[in-house]
């Protein structure tokens, strides 16, 4: 049953009549809002609302109001890419908004489980992103839309970087920086959590979903992030390891090759620092993987990690010959 407030929701917008219920089922996944396939009698849609504390061990609170800059990540993308994200179908300031479903697209996540490493949706991937974050390079009305620099600390650079640092004596000073100059670097609008299990595949591409950590800020925030998870896979299917690394080395290269609103060693740069806080965040931070459960994945996480802080590399490559050799 959906709570009833959504439904409220649903009847505002007509989405459902007045003397509607429509069958609800809760999507799993989420630790940070509620989100339900609603079967409408118009057919089914997807509805999502953010929770005010996630679901997670350690004490996380966040403001609701990222749900709304999620719906408006999901606009501008749709805008600049139509189908990259689901359409939005309704939203109000309620905490709720409306989508399409699809359903029965892949879950990117599910398929790296599987083993199954597509090179071609993963250069599909860099590339997608790369043209949201030129889209956005030097818009100065998105900029101001999404003025997010609050929400970005508190569900990204607090809890993984700062977090890890905390863990992490020695390379506290390094992580801060690093966390410092993320939050003053602001070139395009970032979706901050491109993560495989927010990427369905769609017959044309990637779909992504989950914005809500959406920002104005540094695009190398979420070319690390989704190279990071190319990394950690390979300890979940360890025998996929090197496929999952030519997926990294593709994704980057496609993500690279759209890069024209600033120096790409630039941004290569600063994706490659960002990579080995963003590793350490996944064991040591607020947020850790579920599937890094071995003390020696770990070790091995925290050790590659701990070399790069301590000497920052300039290049993806760097980071992915040291993982692929250990
Ligand atoms: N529009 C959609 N169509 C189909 N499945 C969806 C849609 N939105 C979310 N999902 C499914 O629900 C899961 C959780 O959604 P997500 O937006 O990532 O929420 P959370 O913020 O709780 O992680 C996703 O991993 C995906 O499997
Ligand atoms: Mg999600």
């Amino acid at each position: 049953m959906l709570p009833e407030p959504v439904l409220a929701f649903l009847r505002r917008h007509g989405l459902a009549a007045v003397d509607e219920v429509p069958a609800a089922k809760a999507l799993s996944g989420g630790v940070s809002s509620d989100i339900w396939r609603v079967d409408l009698r118009s057919g089914p849609i997807c509805v999502k609302r953010a929770l005010p504390r996630l679901r997670v061990e350690q004490l996380w609170e966040v403001p609701v109001e990222r749900n709304r800059y999620e719906r408006m990540w999901m606009e501008t993308a749709n805008a600049i890419i139509p189908g990259v994200t689901p359409r939005v179908l309704a939203s109000d300031d309620s905490g709720c908004f409306a989508m399409q479903l699809l359903d029965g697209y892949p879950l990117w996540k599910a398929e790296l489980a599987e083993g199954r490493a597509d090179r071609d949706f993963a250069a599909k991937v860099g590339h997608s992103l790369a043209r949201i974050h030129a889209a956005t390079a030097g818009d100065k009305d998105c900029a101001a839309k999404f003025d997010t620099d609050k929400n970005f600390h508190a569900i990204r650079l607090e809890p993984y970087l700062l977090a890890a640092g905390r863990v992490n004596v020695s390379l506290e000073k390094n992580l801060k920086e690093l966390s410092e100059r993320t939050a003053n670097t602001r070139l395009a609008l970032v979706h901050g959590d491109v993560s495989p299990k927010n990427i369905l595949i769609g017959p044309d591409g990637p779909v992504f979903l989950d914005a809500e950590c959406a920002w104005y800020g540094d695009p190398a925030f979420d070319l690390a992030f989704c190279l990071n998870h190319l990394l950690l896979k390979g300890l979940w299917v360890p025998v996929r390891r090197k496929a999952f690394l030519q997926c990294y080395d593709v994704l980057a290269e496609a993500y690279l090759a759209g890069v024209g609103w600033e120096p790409r060693a630039g941004i290569e740069m600063r994706a490659a620092t960002l990579l080995p806080g963003l590793l350490l965040a996944r064991v040591d931070g607020k947020s850790p993987v579920e599937y890094l459960t071995a003390d020696s994945d770990k070790d091995f996480v925290r050790e590659i990690a701990g070399r790069f802080l301590a000497s920052p590399p300039n290049t993806l490559t760097d980071i992915r010959n040291a993982w692929q050799r250990s």
